[in-house]
């Protein structure tokens, strides 16, 4: 089992959500997190000033999947949440050692 990590663009959400909709069936956490890049913080004009912002708003994807799996999510994700330009986000991968679905007692593979 592997963890899937994608912090994606709050506007690219829905599309990523959509391209991974058919393996997703065990689930997924969604978060909303801040955080900044290789660019740190960016400077937006509003109401005619202009102004640093520190920390942009990113939605943090999770999913573990079997490692099977694993290829396939991220391709979709990258697939669906790239523009091209900088901020596009980042994916994550790392083991799970355990998995236990709570109300059946389900391990591992049989709890995803
Ligand atoms: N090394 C990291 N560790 C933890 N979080 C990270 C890391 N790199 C990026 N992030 C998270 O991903 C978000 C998006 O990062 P971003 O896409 O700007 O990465 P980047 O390396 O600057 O790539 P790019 O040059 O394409 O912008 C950041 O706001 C932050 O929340
Ligand atoms: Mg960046």
């Amino acid at each position: 089992m592997q963890k899937i990590e994608a912090i994606i663009r709050p506007d690219k959400l829905s599309v990523v959500k959509a391209a991974l909709e058919d393996l997703a069936h065990g689930g997924m956490t969604l978060t909303e997190v801040r955080g900044h890049g290789v660019q740190r913080g960016v400077t937006e004009q509003w109401r005619g000033r202009t102004f640093a912002v520190e920390y942009l708003t990113k939605i943090k994807v999770e999913m573990v999947v079997k490692d099977a799996d694993v290829d396939l999510v991220i391709q979709r994700i990258v697939e669906a949440a790239r523009t091209g330009e900088v901020g596009d986000g980042k994916i994550f991968v790392s083991n799970v050692a355990r998995a236990i679905r709570i109300r059946t007692g389900e391990q591992d593979d049989s709890a995803l």
